[in-house]
């Protein structure tokens, strides 16, 4: 059993992982700004007070911190990228630093695989004519084409830094698309239950045929529990679901548990700069492989799951 901080303990992902560590019999700490139930112990800290930062962690003697709060809604970033640069990229600084001087173990970052929008496509292998990305994927400086992209390489590259410089230990995690209770709005699986449940129709940003490869957040905290090993040590991973599922069929899916539906196409400017998955496969197969990561929830089950947490707790 460690003591370990999670940064961002009160938001959607954020409040899973401590449930799951919690679960694993570990003690768990939460900092974020807005307070919530699901940890041992919170405190109001902002990341950026780095200084308070690291007398909470040799005060509650943690020894793994997970690197969880963000601004994680890339449309709030579009709009405002120095909020987004000071909360992503000067709060990780501020959290590593921290971090260094109270002699964390190791730092779990999180990450996104919208970073492989700066991966060197032309280098990578090739499988039934998609591009496979994967943690050995080189980054090329041309970046990821996003505000939100750019703040979480910088993240990637801060952890890097650390390292070699201050020789903090850190895993990186770059997830999917989460799914699962306790989503914010605007996640597409939240907008389109809250529209069927209001007898709104289902709208889709385009013809509806993008591919995902979405992950439960259940099974994205168990991959996080995994990281703890010192094997994943200094590593990255890549957190992604195993099935393509497109916008349409997840609208599909949607409308199998809540009748009369209707879906309504419409352009959407706003989603620029989005991973474009139609010729690329990212690859989870070093998360299984080193750690054992496991898959467990399907999207038919995860889908009905989430409708049922929604209508209960709305
Ligand atoms: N949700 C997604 O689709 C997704 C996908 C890939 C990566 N991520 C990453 O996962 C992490 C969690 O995302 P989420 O969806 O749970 O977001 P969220 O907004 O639900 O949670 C983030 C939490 O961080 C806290 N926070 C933000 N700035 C802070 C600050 N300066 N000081 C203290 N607390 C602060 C917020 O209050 C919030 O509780 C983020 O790093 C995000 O970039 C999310």
């Amino acid at each position: 059993m460690s003591n370990i901080l999670v940064t961002g303990g009160s938001g959607f992902i954020g409040s899973h992982i401590v449930e799951t560590l919690k679960e694993a019999n570990h003690k768990v700490f939460n900092i974020d700004r807005t307070n919530s139930n699901f940890a041992d112990a919170y405190q109001d800290i902002d990341i950026n007070d780095s200084a308070n930062v690291e007398k909470f962690l040799k005060e509650n003697k943690i020894e793994y911190v997970y690197h969880i709060a963000a601004i994680a809604n890339a449309r709030r970033s579009l709009e405002n990228v120095q909020e987004t640069m000071i909360n992503n990229v000067a709060g990780t600084a501020s959290i590593l630093n921290a971090c260094a001087n109270a002699n964390i173990k190791k730092v779990i970052l999180a990450s996104t695989v919208w970073v492989y929008n700066a991966a060197d496509k032309n280098n990578s292998k090739k499988e039934n004519g998609n591009i496979i990305l994967d943690e050995e994927s080189n980054i090329l400086p041309t970046c990821g084409g996003h505000f939100y992209t750019t703040s979480k390489l910088c993240s990637e590259f801060l952890c890097q830094d650390f390292k070699s410089l201050k020789n903090l230990n850190f895993t990186i995690l770059r997830y999917g698309i989460p799914y699962g209770p306790r989503m914010w709005p605007g996640l597409v699986l939240r907008a389109f239950t809250e529209n069927a449940l209001s007898n709104k129709p289902i709208v889709i940003n385009g013809d509806g045929s993008a591919r995902r490869r979405f992950i439960n957040v259940k099974d994205l905290a168990q991959g996080h529990l995994l990281a703890l090993d010192s094997k994943a040590d200094n590593q990255i991973y890549n957190l992604e679901g195993d099935k393509d599922v497109t916008i349409k069929e997840l609208a599909d899916l949607v409308s199998l548990n809540i009748k009369d539906v209707k879906v309504e196409y419409i352009i959407d400017e706003t989603r620029a700069g989005e991973l474009k998955t139609d010729s690329i496969e990212i690859s989870n197969q070093k998360m299984k492989k080193d750690l054992g990561w496991e898959i467990n929830v399907s999207i038919e089950e995860g889908v009905k799951s989430y409708i049922d947490w929604f209508k209960n707790n709305n």
